[in-house]
Formats: structure tokens, C-alpha cells, sequence
């Protein structure tokens, strides 16, 4: 079973926080996972993946169960789609190409995003107008307290913006073992609609692009504003952007009519967290060791020996800035261990 003692976890987690596990455990297979969660001795239990989503503020006195389940299989096909099983310790960037290199479409738009695949139901990742319940099937999830494996739907998981089940009623319940994802074949659905996508393959001078052209595309946006994780701590966007009520945007609108927002299909508006955080004065702003990202003010960043407690309050500095700035409350996205 290999259970180890008093692990640092800073190569854990993408944030870089040096902090503790108690007792530490690498899963790499279902029954031993079970086997594990039957351990009485071990009572209280923290589930890592990635560690991409998260910011650790303290040593954790439990058994840190580090999930490394591996494989990536087709399962099955039909007309222009493929279904592709995936286990949770994959990490979702080789995922994206290894559906490339076969010419499966679906995750193109998703590329370069850090962490593994069991996490990405969690929190819907999502990126240039495509969300993982955009070509999610199903996932299997281990029940802690009974070791039972239960698949989840697409309408099981109940995906909102950086939202699911696995947030709300399921939060703390299962741990993701695997995740089934519907792709295409061939007559791919390409979006390049996303502003900066369309402008980086005109710079390329690609017409007729392929998912490779807009992976790549993505890839070379995304390294322009988000920090490498292997560079500099971070989290990607630590607060999520707010959606507001017509009538809230609107007062906000009168106000600052030069302020980017999305409309949502229900009539409600999202408003770029990034740009209320930058309007405060906080982007590229250092503060000891931890700082906002130069490029992208919705990224919190580690410039090496921060504490969890040090960005957390730097986080919570920018929230009350922002409340008082606009009236508007931004949430952090990421899961803060307090
Ligand atoms: N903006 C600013 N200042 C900034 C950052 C952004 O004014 O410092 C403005 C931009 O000019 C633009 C708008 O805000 O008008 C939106 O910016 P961007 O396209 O960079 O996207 P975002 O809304 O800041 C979201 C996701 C990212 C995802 C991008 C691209 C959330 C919380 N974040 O960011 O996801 O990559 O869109 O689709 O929804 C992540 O979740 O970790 C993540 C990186």
C-alpha cells in the first residue's frame, strides 16, 4: 500500500504552496482505491489530483490520496463519433493530443489547460467557447463511504459555468475514477469564433483550418497571457467571472460604459473579472512573493516562496476592492483549503 509520512506537497499542486500532507497515498488502480478507503486508521482523507485547482493554506493532517489512475481507451463508435474512456489521472493536455494525433475533434479549444482529466467535470473547464459538457458523455466516480462505483450522465453532473454536482449536493462524496467523452470523427465542429482565435490564424495566414491549426492557435494564445505553471505558481483564473442580473448591468453599464461583458442565453450578463480587477489597479501588482499576473489580472501567481494564507489574502484584499469599486462580488473559482 505504500503509505508515506509528512510529504511536501508543493510538487502537488500548481499554486507551488509548500505545505504537508500527514500521510500520503498513490492510487493507481480501482481496488486498491477501495481497499485504501477502507482503512479504518486513516479516517479523515484528501482527494489530489492535479492540485491545478486549488489553493493550500496549511498542512493537511490526513491521508492525501494522490489519484494517478492511468489509461486512455476507445470504447466505442458510431456514424461521425467516437467515445473515448479516459482515467482520471491523465493529464488533460496529453489527453488533447492524443485525440489530435487521431484526428478526434472535440477538445481543440480546450488545449493547454493544466491539471488532470478526473477534475475536469468538477469545475466544467472550460475555454474559447467550448466547456467539457460540450463533449462529456458520462463519468464513473467511486462513493467513499460505500467503495460503489456510480456512472454519472451528462444531466447527472449538471454543468453550469465552473459548476457541476460535484461542487454542490455530490461535493466531498465521490472521487472521479474515469471520464467518457463524445468526439468526432471527421466533419468536425470548428469554433473559431472567439475574437482572438479568428485574429491568430489570419496572423498564420490559415483559410481552411484543421483542429491541429486551432489547438495550436489556442496553445499560443494562451502562453502569450497565462503564466506556465512550471515557471510560476499559479492556478489559472482564481475568481470567476460574475454573472449579474439586466438590471444590475445595466446600473453598472450607465457607469462604465467602456466595460467589456458577455450576454448569457437567460438574459443575465457576465462581466470579465480580469477588467474589474485591472480598473482597481492590481494588475502586475507584488506583493512579497505573491502578485497578480502582469498579462492577465484574473491569475494569482506565486513568484516562488508565497504561503496559501499570503495569496488568499491578497484575494481577499481584491474582492473587497472590487465590491467597493462596482457593487459587484467576484467568487474565486479555485478551492481554497482553509
Ligand atoms: N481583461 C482585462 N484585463 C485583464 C484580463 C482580461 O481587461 O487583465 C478583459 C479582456 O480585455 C477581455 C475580457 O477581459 O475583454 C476577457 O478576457 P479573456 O478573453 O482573457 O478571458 P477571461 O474572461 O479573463 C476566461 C476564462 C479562462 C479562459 C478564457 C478564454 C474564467 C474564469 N476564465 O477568462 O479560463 O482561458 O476565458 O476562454 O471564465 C481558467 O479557468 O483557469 C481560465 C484560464
Amino acid at each position: 500500500m505504500n503509505i508515506q509520512e509528512n510529504i511536501s506537497l508543493k510538487p502537488y499542486n500548481t499554486f507551488g504552496i509548500d505545505v504537508n500532507a500527514r500521510f500520503f497515498v498513490e492510487i493507481t488502480g480501482l481496488l486498491q482505491l477501495q481497499r485504501v478507503l477502507q482503512l479504518s486508521a486513516y479516517p479523515n482523507r484528501f482527494i489530489l489530483s492535479g492540485g491545478s485547482n486549488m489553493l493550500l493554506t496549511k498542512d493537511i493532517e490526513a491521508l492525501v490520496m494522490h489519484i494517478n489512475l492511468k489509461g486512455i481507451s476507445k470504447i466505442g463508435e458510431q456514424d461521425n463519433e467516437v467515445f473515448i474512456k479516459v482515467m482520471a489521472g491523465e493529464n488533460w493536455h496529453e489527453l488533447v493530443l492524443w485525440t489530435l494525433e487521431r484526428n478526434y475533434g472535440g477538445l481543440e479549444n480546450l488545449s493547454l489547460i493544466p491539471g488532470n482529466t478526473g477534475t475536469a467535470p468538477i469545475q466544467n473547464i472550460g475555454a474559447y467557447g467550448v466547456e467539457l459538457k460540450d463533449v462529456f458523455e458520462s463519468c464513473e466516480a467511486m462513493h467513499i463511504a460505500t467503495q460503489e462505483l456510480k456512472e454519472f450522465s451528462k444531466e447527472d453532473c449538471q454543468f453550469g459555468y465552473r459548476d457541476s454536482i460535484f461542487k454542490n449536493s455530490a461535493k466531498g462524496k465521490y472521487i472521479i475514477t474515469s471520464v467518457t467523452l463524445r468526439l468526432t470523427k471527421a466533419e468536425h465542429k470548428l469554433l473559431t469564433f472567439y475574437g482572438a482565435i479568428e485574429e491568430e490564424l489570419k496572423h498564420e495566414h490559415i483559410v481552411h483550418p484543421t483542429i491541429i491549426d486551432i489547438s495550436k492557435a489556442v496553445v499560443t494564445i494562451r502562453k502569450s497571457k497565462l503564466p506556465d505553471p512550471k515557471e510560476i505558481g499559479n492556478s489559472g483564473s482564481f475568481f470567476k467571472n460574475p454573472v449579474v442580473s439586466k438590471k444590475t448591468f445595466d446600473a453598472f453599464r450607465k457607469k462604465n460604459p467602456n466595460a467589456p461583458f458577455y450576454e448569457m442565453e437567460n438574459g443575465s450578463y457576465k462581466i470579465p473579472a480580469g477588467w474589474l480587477i485591472e480598473q482597481c489597479g492590481f494588475k502586475g501588482k507584488r506583493f512579497g512573493d505573491a502578485g497578480v499576473h502582469e498579462k492577465q489580472a484574473l491569475v494569482l501567481v506565486n513568484y516562488g516562496t508565497a504561503t496559501g494564507v499570503e495569496i488568499f489574502d491578497l484575494a481577499m484584499r481584491i474582492q473587497k476592492t472590487v465590491k467597493e469599486t462596482f457593487n459587484i462580488v467576484i467568487a474565486p473559482e479555485v478551492n481554497i483549503i482553509r
